[in-house]
C-alpha cells in the first residue's frame, strides 16, 4: 500500500473527486487529469443495484485504473455484502475501503475483513441513519462518511439538513480524541463545501463539481481545498 489516510494531514481539507462524474470513454486521461489537477485521493463508487437502485463499476475496472494512477484509492462501498467482497477490492487495489453500515454484513467482523486485506477503514451512514449509529465503531475505524445524499447517483442536491448530523459526529471524534477523518459525499462544490468544513468535515468528495468544472478540474480542486481556512485549528 502506498498511501496511507491515517497518515494525510487532517487540518486541512482534503478532496476525493468521485470517479462516477468522469468521461467514461477516456477513463485513463479522466484519472491522469485529476491527479495533475491535486486531487488528494479518488473516490470510486461501487453500487450493488441492492443496498442503492443503481449499478455502477466494479472490481476489473479499479484493477486496470490502478496501473494508471498513484492516487490513494478511495473505494465507496454502496454494497449488500460488504465483508464477502472486501477482498476482491483490496486485491484490485484499493487503499482504503468504506462500507455502510446499513448493509447487510456484520459490521465488526467486516471491519476486521478489511483490515486483514490491508486497507484502512470507513463507515458510511446514509441520511436517514442518525450519528449514533457509528458511535460504537468510531474507536475502531480510520474515517466516518456522512452521505449528504441519498446515496446511488451522482449530480443531485446537496441536503443542509444532514450537518446537524454531521456535527455530532464530530463532536464525538473530538470528544474522546479519535484519529478518524471525517467524510463528506453528495451534492458538494465550491459554495456547500464551506458549509461542510465549517461543520468539522476534513474530506470532501465531489464528482459533478471536479470533472464537469466549467473552468477545468485544477481549478475546481483549487477552491474546494480554499475551504481549509473554515476547519478550526482544534480539528
Ligand atoms: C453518490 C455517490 C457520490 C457521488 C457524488 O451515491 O456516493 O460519490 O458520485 O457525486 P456529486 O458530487 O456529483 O454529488
Ligand atoms: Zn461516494
Amino acid at each position: 500500500m502506498k498511501y496511507d489516510i491515517r497518515t494525510m494531514p487532517c487540518d486541512r481539507v482534503l478532496v476525493s473527486p468521485s470517479l462516477l462524474a468522469a468521461d467514461f470513454w477516456n477513463l485513463e486521461r479522466e484519472v491522469s487529469c485529476v491527479s495533475q489537477a491535486g486531487a488528494d485521493m479518488l473516490h470510486l463508487d461501487v453500487m450493488d443495484g441492492h443496498l442503492v437502485p443503481n449499478i455502477s463499476f466494479g472490481v476489473p475496472v479499479i484493477k486496470a485504473l490502478r496501473k494508471y494512477s498513484e492516487l490513494l484509492f478511495d473505494t465507496h462501498l454502496m454494497i449488500s455484502h460488504p465483508k464477502k467482497y472486501a477482498r476482491a477490492f483490496a486485491d484490485a487495489g484499493s487503499d482504503h475501503l468504506t462500507f455502510h453500515l446499513e448493509s447487510e454484513d456484520d459490521v465488526s467482523e467486516t471491519i476486521k475483513e478489511i483490515r486483514s486485506c490491508g486497507c484502512t477503514v470507513g463507515i458510511s451512514i446514509k441520511p436517514a441513519t442518525p450519528a449514533e449509529a457509528v458511535f460504537p465503531w468510531l474507536d475502531k475505524i480510520d474515517m466516518v462518511l456522512v452521505m449528504t445524499v441519498e446515496p446511488g447517483f451522482g449530480g443531485q442536491s446537496f441536503m443542509a439538513d444532514m450537518m446537524n448530523k454531521l456535527a455530532a459526529v464530530k463532536r464525538e471524534i473530538r470528544r474522546r480524541a479519535l484519529p478518524v477523518k471525517l467524510q463528506t459525499d453528495g451534492g458538494i462544490d465550491e459554495k456547500t463545501v464551506r458549509t461542510v468544513a465549517a461543520n468539522g468535515s476534513n474530506v470532501v468528495v465531489a464528482g459533478t463539481a471536479v470533472f464537469r468544472h466549467p473552468e477545468g478540474m485544477a481549478c475546481a480542486v483549487e477552491k474546494l481545498h480554499q475551504a481549509s481556512q473554515l476547519l478550526d485549528s482544534e480539528l
